[in-house]
């Protein structure tokens, strides 16, 4: 049976994926700061609103306003989807009250509660949604990430969607805060970005997608203004390039486990 494909949006991007992300998958979307991952899932659902899915776009880090302007960079009009009736923006900071379209909470059970209202307020047909990012969920309960990851998934299952779960990766050790999306996820793009000869370059590589035949190299990216990401090339990278040295690595992936080790532990303390 054919695989029907999502086109990402991103220029050059679906042929490392084979075509792009197959309907219905829950994919996650890592990296450090200002790797990208916003600028990704903009594109995500810009591609989506251009051949007729709806968006529920999901910020926990900037305010609607900021996500709408950045598209507007890019030359996506998400005002005018949100106008009609094609785009739901759920904003996680605003505290405004009146706002339909926000969070009163960073609690798990809420954000898919107003997912499912989005879905139903746009409708019939199959929607793109965003969830940037998940981390802000388990920021003070890491250990909880697995599960509530499992959650989204297991819930959004049940509906015409097909989903991206962004999560943050430290600067410092370049791990995630809890690991759980990866492991619940279909597929996993990640984001990367290195000072190479003094200037920041910015990678993507396909971790992981089921499926899929996709590429395994690593790909230089750019973002441009106007334009927004394009893929430029495979890139040979060196160890040295993308990794700190190994026994480095190694005592900071300890001490990492041992925190969330700690955190497993309170929170049994708890329950
Ligand atoms: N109009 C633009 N022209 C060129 N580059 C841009 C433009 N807008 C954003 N960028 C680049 O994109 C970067 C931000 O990327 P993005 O917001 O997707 O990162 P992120 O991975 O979501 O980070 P965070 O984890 O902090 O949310 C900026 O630092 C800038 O380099
Ligand atoms: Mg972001």
């Amino acid at each position: 049976m054919e695989i029907e494909r999502l086109s990402t949006g991103v220029k050059g991007l679906d042929e490392i994926l084979n075509g792009g992300i197959p309907k219905g998958f829950t994919v996650a979307v890592v990296g450090e700061p200002g790797t990208g991952k916003t600028v990704f899932c903009i594109h995500f659902i810009a591609s989506g609103l251009s051949s007729g899915d709806k968006g529920i776009y999901v910020t926990t880090e900037e305010s609607r306003e900021s996500i709408v302007r950045q598209a507007e960079m890019f030359d996506f009009d998400f005002r005018k989807a949100i106008k009609n009736g094609e785009l739901v923006i759920i904003d996680a900071l605003m505290e405004e009250r009146g706002d339909p379209w926000s969070l009163r909470e960073l609690e798990v059970e809420e954000l898919l509660s107003k997912i499912i209202e989005a879905k139903k307020m746009l409708g019939y047909g199959h929607a793109r949604v965003v969830v940037d990012s998940m981390s802000a969920f388990w920021l003070d309960k890491p250990a909880m990430a697995r599960k509530y990851s499992y959650m989204v998934k297991r819930v959004l299952s049940k509906w015409d969607v097909t989903t991206i779960l962004t999560s943050q990766y430290a600067v410092t050790t370049s791990l995630g805060f809890g690991f759980g999306v990866e492991h619940v996820a279909d597929g996993i793009i990640r984001f990367r970005k290195s000072i190479i000869s003094g200037v920041l370059k910015r990678f993507v590589i396909i971790e992981k997608m089921r499926q899929t035949d996709h590429d395994r190299r690593v790909f230089e990216i750019d973002i441009v203004n106007g334009k927004g990401m394009v893929v430029l090339g495979p890139y040979k990278v060196s160890r040295s390039d993308l990794s700190l040295p190994f026994s480095v690595l190694a005592k900071m992936i300890e001490a990492e486990y041992k925190k969330e080790k700690e955190l497993v532990s309170t929170d049994e303390l708890e329950d």
